[in-house]
């Protein structure tokens, strides 16, 4: 029998419970990845389970993506076998028609459509070649972008999502947790940490160290990129990670090299596993040269987060996290963990935040 880690020890191992973090009840508020934007073609519908809500996505004959809630408001059949029309989406069953604001607009055996029949409708927006969804009817804010990046014309890669056994707030924790570098890794950099909150909903975590003598791997990177070593994490309404590595680096302690970005999109799936996306970006250079460039540094911030990956994986497949021992080390972790549960829980969690 398969059991969840956290429903384990419970009388000899005490959880300490967050509100947020960790807690499988909340889907926060946020954009969540959800369809690759290839995988939706114009007049067609797919739905999709994201935490406990099931959501039909349609694109219009305009070429527009719609969200609703899955199921029909007659008998519940699921919307994803419906047909488009139009703007609007078909149920198999009875062919009632509910337009992109999820309002039914043609009952075919009557001519009056009763006003109350309507299902609720979701921001969406495609970014990154993935169609992203919001759990509320608009956002203000946008997908996530590299700040260095933004508003530049860029090259992107998706990556086969990967799967995890535990909450995807714990596999946030991976990129600040300085002690496993070390340990995990083999790399004795000796990291430092600041924190800070550029703007509501994001926490920017700076890790910067040197690399000391004596380790083979710390001396050989010591070489190659000079004694500095740094990396940043953003987080964004908790469901992205944005990832830069080789901040400030010079090839042979000369040359600036190029930052190399990645950003991770979170979801929580059934059975309390997590799906994580990573899409690697980087600037869009000019010419042909430009192009081998680009795509060399996708290649190679792949390979980079590949060996991170693979030393990691088998951690985040057997834990039970709890934070009732936390260092003064791990000072970080616990302030990202203030800040997941200073999140807006959305209208899609399982329980209001405070009424258990
Ligand atoms: S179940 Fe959808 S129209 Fe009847
Ligand atoms: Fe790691």
């Amino acid at each position: 029998m398969y059991f969840i880690p956290e429903q384990l020890n419970i009388q000899t191992q005490q959880l300490r419970e967050h509100t947020v973090f960790n807690n499988w009840d909340v889907m926060t508020e946020g954009w969540y990845i959800a369809l690759k934007s290839s995988d939706l073609k114009k007049a067609t519908a797919k739905s999709c389970l994201l935490g406990k809500q099931r959501i039909v996505f349609f694109r219009g004959d305009s070429g527009s993506v719609y969200a609703l809630d899955a199921f029909c408001p007659h008998m519940g059949v699921d919307l994803g076998l419906g047909n488009v029309i139009g703007e609007n989406i078909q149920c198999l069953f009875h062919h009632w028609q509910f337009n992109e604001n999820g309002q039914c607009v043609d009952i075919p055996c009557q001519e009056e459509v009763p006003s109350n029949v309507c299902l609720a409708h979701y921001a969406v927006t495609e970014k990154y070649g993935y169609i992203w969804i919001w759990p509320d009817q608009s956002s203000k804010a946008k997908v996530l972008e590299i700040p260095e990046l933004e508003d530049k014309a860029i090259f992107f890669k998706h990556d086969e999502a990967y799967f995890r056994g535990c909450h995807f707030h714990i596999t946030m924790v991976n990129g600040i947790d300085a002690q496993h570098l070390r340990t995990v890794h083999d790399l004795a950099v000796n990291m430092q940490a600041s924190l800070c909150e550029p703007q509501p909903h994001h926490l920017e975590i700076s890790m910067r160290g040197e690399f000391p003598q004596g380790n083979k791997r710390a001396q050989w990177m010591r070489k190659l990129f000079g004694g500095q070593y740094a990396y940043r994490m953003i987080y964004a309404y908790g469901t992205i990670g944005a990832l830069t590595m080789m901040q400030n680096v010079k090839l042979f302690g000369k040359w600036n090299l190029p930052m190399l970005h990645m950003l991770y999109a979170y979801l929580p799936l059934k059975e309390k596993r997590s799906k994580v996306v990573p899409i690697y970006v980087t600037q869009k250079r000019k010419g042909v040269l430009g192009w081998i460039i680009s795509h060399f540094l996708l290649w190679l911030t792949q390979r980079l987060f590949y060996f991170l990956k693979e030393e990691d994986g088998m951690i985040y497949e057997n834990i039970r996290f709890n934070t009732n021992s936390l260092l003064k080390i791990d000072q970080p972790i616990a302030k990202y963990i203030a800040y997941i549960n200073r999140l807006k829980p959305s209208k899609w969690s399982a329980r209001d935040i405070g009424k258990p």
